[in-house]
């Protein structure tokens, strides 16, 4: 089956073509260089960008994929979590294109599209079986999951403040280095030799064996630190090496409390932090000497895409599920 596949959810407007689960095209086109100036995404700009550019970037995936608009079987979509007006931007055009063509529509989970990211484009033993432990990092969340099906997940942990990626995106203000916070962080912490370390932040662990995150205390933790303080390329390099040394031990080691607890040998991750090199090794040598097989998206599918949301959207739809004209958008949705 062909899919189109839709992402309007936050600042990055996304459509791909899958076809039978494999990806033959996907183009992003992200409006943060008009959030940058204001250290974090402002609804009403991204609205108004992926308004103004829906269009062309669902015009670029067609021709990239070699395919004709009246050849897509499937209008997939985000339906939320998200941006109200973000979501509903993309949602109304999904709409109009599965109503002109007379084809299914199908509303998706943004949560679930994120894990989904694994499935997509793999075969045999590369793909997630279920049940696993899914762990999703991003922008507005930090959660665990335990996955039985493609449409059964129960949340077993989740961050009682700030989502992990929005954490990055704070110490990165207040370091001075611009939005998004993650991508630089990580830059930053590489050029930190580890010789001679003094800064160590504290690790919210939150009592033994709990599954929920805190992130908010680590980044205030950052905030008096660099307080008064000349804030060198040295000085920012040891920073963000202990703050992303300090953030991703805790997720490490709770994604191994949680397999255990749930005597679960698969983790599938998803989200954009799941971009991140040092969280990827850190998290592969974790796994491996557990026994625990770890699934993390390929590069490209680990930030907002529309990819992920067309393989899901025929997954689901192969499952069942389609969506009518009434659907709208669901800000606040949980993974479902
Ligand atoms: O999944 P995503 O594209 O959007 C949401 O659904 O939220 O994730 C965006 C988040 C941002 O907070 C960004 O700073 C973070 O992912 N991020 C990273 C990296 N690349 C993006 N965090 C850490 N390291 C990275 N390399
Ligand atoms: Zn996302």
């Amino acid at each position: 089956m062909l899919s189109l596949g839709i992402e309007t959810s936050c600042d990055e407007t996304g459509a791909a073509i899958v076809e039978d689960g494999r990806v033959l095209s996907n183009v992003v086109s992200s409006s943060v260089h008009l959030h940058k100036p204001y250290g974090g995404v402002i609804p009403e700009i991204a609205s108004r960008y992926h308004v103004a550019y829906i269009t062309g970037v669902v015009k670029r995936a067609l021709a990239r994929a070699g395919k004709k608009l009246s050849e897509v079987e499937l209008v997939a979509v985000t339906k939320g979590p998200g941006l109200a007006g973000s979501l509903l931007s993309g949602i109304s055009f999904a709409k109009s294109l599965a109503y002109v063509l007379r084809k299914p529509l199908v509303g998706v989970n943004h949560l679930t599209a994120h894990l989904y990211a694994n499935h997509m484009n793999r075969s045999g033993e590369d793909r997630p079986r279920f049940p696993y432990i899914g762990l999703i990092v991003s922008g507005g969340h930090t959660s665990f999951y335990r996955a039985e099906g493609v449409l059964d997940y129960r949340v077993i942990g989740r961050t009682q403040d700030d989502a992990v990626g929005e954490a990055f995106d704070k110490v990165a203000k207040i370091l001075r280095l611009g939005y998004p916070g993650g991508p630089v962080i990580e830059r930053m912490a590489r050029g930190f030799t580890g010789h001679g370390r003094t800064v160590r932040f504290p690790k919210p662990f939150l009592g033994k064996g709990s599954l929920d995150f805190s992130f908010s205390g680590i980044k205030t933790a950052v905030l008096y630190y660099a307080r008064g303080r000349r804030l060198t390329k040295k000085l920012i390099s040891e920073v963000s090496y202990a703050f992303q040394e300090a953030v991703f031990d805790v997720i490490v080691r709770k994604a191994l409390t949680a397999c255990k607890r749930y005597g679960a040998s698969r983790l599938v991750i998803g989200g954009g932090v799941a971009a991140n090199r040092y969280f990827y090794n850190a998290m592969a040598g974790a796994c491996a000497g557990a026994g625990i097989r770890l699934f993390m998206p390929d590069l490209g599918y680990c930030l907002d895409n529309g990819a992920m949301v067309a393989a899901l959207g025929d997954e689901l739809y192969r499952n069942g599920v389609v969506s009518d004209y009434g659907m709208t958008a669901e800000p606040n949705a949980e993974i479902a």
